[in-house]
């Protein structure tokens, strides 16, 4: 049984077409991450599966059930925001009991502490339960807007950027944290993020989002591997895949349609000069740490990536070779064109 279920989800702001026919099947206790550009629809569909908006069109499902027309604190959903909102005047513990205290759980005091106690073990915040909210880093803030969804124990986890706030040492522990925390509880979280670290690390399947619509569902392999569209193909990978025009190409050799050719750095095959089927290029720059060549030809720009031993000057000529098997061809529409 698949934990959430949109089937043909539509909706619109006016003129805009915010989500367009999706549907995605997100199976119990996986981890899905949407990856796709600023105004894609990404937390549109996190805000339709909350409940805090309604479809035009089509029909969610939680849990099996029938979720559509249910109010957004029947869904058993928790959403997490890019922005942490704690309240400012309790304490971490208070902020963490909040859930708990809300009339409709009628929990007991000592169940409320329990369950509180639990989460800051597992968040690694039992220290600082007497802290103010607002005497906290913004890693330990963030940890502890998750745990406030955490105390809840919903079926379903949202959460939209959660990271994109804390530097880059923060969002990495954070990210190894939020991995664990998945593999204890098991449970289904949806995550929104830009970052396609994030997304390749946390990822069970990565959903490619583009103008409200799934353009691909699969593992971080199968995308990176096999892209459904240049769209897909560029968000995964750095330095990014190279997209070439077909004109550098024989013509003969490409599939019918083909308007441009990528190709990842690290197909790229570096040769001596003279040997056989390779093609000049020249160097533009040359970075032995990230082990990157940026070369030239015809005026296109074309990253490799090699673990050669070898130096590399700027202006010097390298032979290199685009193995056709490493090629992916794309229409003028941006999708993928079979070998
Ligand atoms: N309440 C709203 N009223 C009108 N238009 C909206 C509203 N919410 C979203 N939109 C529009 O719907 C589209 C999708 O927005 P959404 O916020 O889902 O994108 P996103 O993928 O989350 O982008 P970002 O990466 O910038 O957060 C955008 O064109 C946006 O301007
Ligand atoms: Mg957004």
């Amino acid at each position: 049984m698949s934990e959430i279920r949109l089937q043909q989800v539509t909706k619109r702001f006016g003129d805009i077409v915010a989500v367009d026919r999706m549907s995605i099947d997100v199976k119990e206790g996986e981890f899905v991450v949407l990856l796709g550009p600023s105004g894609a629809g990404k937390t549109t569909t996190l805000r339709l599966i909350a409940g805090l908006e309604r479809p035009d069109e089509g029909a969610i499902f939680i849990d099996g059930e029938a979720a559509t027309d249910a109010h957004p604190a029947d869904r058993d959903v928790a959403f997490i925001f890019q922005q942490y909102s704690l309240y400012p005047h309790l304490t971490v513990f208070g902020n963490l009991a909040f859930p708990l205290r809300s009339p409709r759980r009628r929990l007991r005091e000592a169940e409320v502490t329990a369950r509180v106690q639990e989460v800051a073990q597992m968040l690694h915040m039992e220290s600082k339960l007497g802290n103010m909210a607002t005497h906290l880093s913004g890693g330990e803030m963030q940890r502890v807007a998750i745990g406030r969804a955490l105390v809840r124990q919903p079926k379903v986890f949202l959460m939209d950027e959660p990271l994109s706030s804390l530097d880059a040492k923060l969002r990495e522990e954070m990210r190894i944290e939020l991995k664990r925390l998945h593999r204890t509880i098991g449970a289904t979280i949806v995550y929104v993020t830009h970052d396609q670290v994030e997304a390749t690390t946390l990822a069970d399947r990565i959903g490619i989002l583009e103008h409200g619509c799934i353009v691909q569902m699969g593992t971080p392999r199968e995308v990176y591997g096999n892209p459904a569209s240049l769209g897909a193909a560029q968000r995964l990978g750095s330095p990014p895949i190279n997209v070439l025009p077909a004109t550098l190409f024989d013509f003969a050799a490409l599939p019918e349609g083909t308007s441009t050719v990528a190709i990842r750095p690290e197909d790229i095959v570096l040769h001596a000069l003279d040997a056989r089927d390779v093609l000049n290029f020249r160097v533009l720059e040359y970075s032995p740490l990230r082990h990157l060549l940026i070369l030239d030809r015809e005026g296109t720009a074309i990253a490799a990536t090699t673990m050669t031993e070898r130096n590399f000057v700027p202006g010097q000529t390298v032979g290199a070779s685009l193995p056709p098997r490493s090629l992916l061809y794309f229409g003028s529409d941006g999708r993928r064109i079979p070998a």
